[in-house]
């Protein structure tokens, strides 16, 4: 195969359903509904009742959903969040957005989501309860503990339950960051966006369900919360130049709305596509040394991103030379952990290290995976991968014969 594979691309999908997206655009620009209006309701009805959610609130992108669940459920100033270290920057730039404090704490090294048992185990060393039971405060500090922000990440629902319990004992609330999860379900068949007060979705061109351009949603089962996040998206306003309270611009345009109503009939399809993509690697990969495939024991995982880990970095980085020299492109997801960048950890005596995540940075690997892969593509990555696992194990075996580099492969 001589052609280049890129990590991602959306161009098939295009010219696949160019008639339909045509169509969706010249229906908005004939009717002139930019802002609002009719696009942009049916879309939330309709995303509504695909996550099976009461409401959908729909926003300008994941960050600003996650800004205004934040906002929505009341965050102060100098309040703790307890959060994942191992996902993308927003979702804890948004906890210190609203000047409050990430507390990251460590994640499951198989699912790589938070791990409810070290956010009990935070707790019952960290923090204490005053005003009989009613309020979690950080001994050190004096911080009010105010809720937990999980992250499907890659597509795979977080055990929500075992938080739940623990939200419910400390009177936590919880925001699910579904942004990378959409279509995704728990063991019990519960939808991504219904596993906490508020979730969050981001629907970036690359994500499983993605716009022409910026879009995000909230969604949450409580009225409330729902009419509160409707307010924040338009300048607090809650009547015609009634304005009660701060809010932002974060409105989905209906040229968005308009192409993510026509992709969201045809999501179900993409998610199958790309768990299809991961059964052929899964099964293709099994049976390589020091490449461990992902596991899905959450429920139906939906492949935002497939991620190998490899038993090192140094053989990490060969794997992505050898490939990159094939013209096989992957990412690294993520090259650094959210713990370890200086503007999120905002209290000394809040900072928490979180080794598993911080491994993962270095063995782990993200292989293609979008739907419009073509099946030999698939085949031929996988072929390739065998091949320059052969070549590593026999250098890693020549290595630690010769003793050269020894200390280096195992570390
Ligand atoms: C886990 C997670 N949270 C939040 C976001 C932010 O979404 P957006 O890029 O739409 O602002 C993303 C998107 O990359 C994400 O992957």
């Amino acid at each position: 195969m001589k052609k280049n594979i890129p990590f991602f691309s959306i161009e098939r999908q295009y010219t696949q359903n160019k008639k339909t997206f045509l169509k969706a655009l010249t229906n908005v620009l004939d009717s002139q509904n930019f802002i609002g209006g009719t696009f942009v309701q049916k879309f939330e009805t309709n995303f509504s009742s695909y996550v099976k959610s009461k409401y959908a609130i729909s926003c300008n992108s994941g960050t600003d959903a996650l800004w205004l669940a934040l906002k929505a459920l009341n965050l102060q100033k100098n309040s703790i969040v307890l959060t994942t270290p191992f996902s993308f920057i927003a979702s804890s730039s948004e906890i210190v957005a609203h000047k409050a404090h990430p507390v990251f704490i460590d994640i499951d090294e198989t699912t790589f989501n938070i791990d409810p048992q070290k956010i009990e185990i935070w707790i019952k060393k960290e923090a204490e309860f005053i005003n009989s039971q009613e309020k979690l405060i950080h001994k050190k500090t004096g911080f009010p503990v105010a809720g937990i922000l999980f992250v499907d990440i890659f597509g795979q629902c977080t055990n929500y339950k075992a938080i739940k319990e623990i939200s419910n004992k400390y009177n936590l609330w919880l925001i699910e960051d579904a942004c990378q999860a959409v279509g995704a379900q728990t063991n019990d068949g519960k939808s991504a966006g219904t596993l906490a007060n508020i979730s969050c979705f981001s629907f970036y061109p690359t994500k499983n369900l993605g716009a022409f351009g910026d879009g995000g949603c909230c969604t949450t089962n409580n009225k409330y919360l729902a009419e509160q996040m409707i307010q924040l998206r338009n300048h607090g306003r809650k009547s015609h130049y009634n304005y009660i309270q701060h809010g932002i611009n974060s409105r989905l345009d209906g040229i968005q709305a308009a192409i993510l109503d026509k992709k969201l009939k045809l999501l179900d399809h993409f998610n199958d596509q790309r768990i299809n993509i991961a059964q052929t690697y899964n099964q293709q990969l099994k049976g390589i040394d020091f490449i461990k495939t992902p596991k899905t024991i959450n429920g139906k995982h939906v492949y935002h991103q497939y991620c190998i880990q490899l038993t090192n970095q140094i053989l990490r980085d060969q794997l992505i030379q050898e490939l990159s020299n094939h013209k096989i492109n992957t990412n690294i997801y993520y090259p650094k952990t959210l713990d370890q960048i200086d503007f999120l950890n905002t209290h000394p005596q809040l900072k928490n290290v979180c080794p598993i995540a911080q491994n993962l940075t270095k063995t782990t690997l993200a292989l293609p995976i979008w739907p419009e892969l073509e099946k030999e593509e698939v085949e031929y990555i996988c072929q390739k991968i065998k091949e320059v696992a052969q070549k590593l194990q026999i250098s890693t075996v020549y290595f630690q014969k010769t003793n050269s580099c020894k200390g280096k492969i195992n570390e």
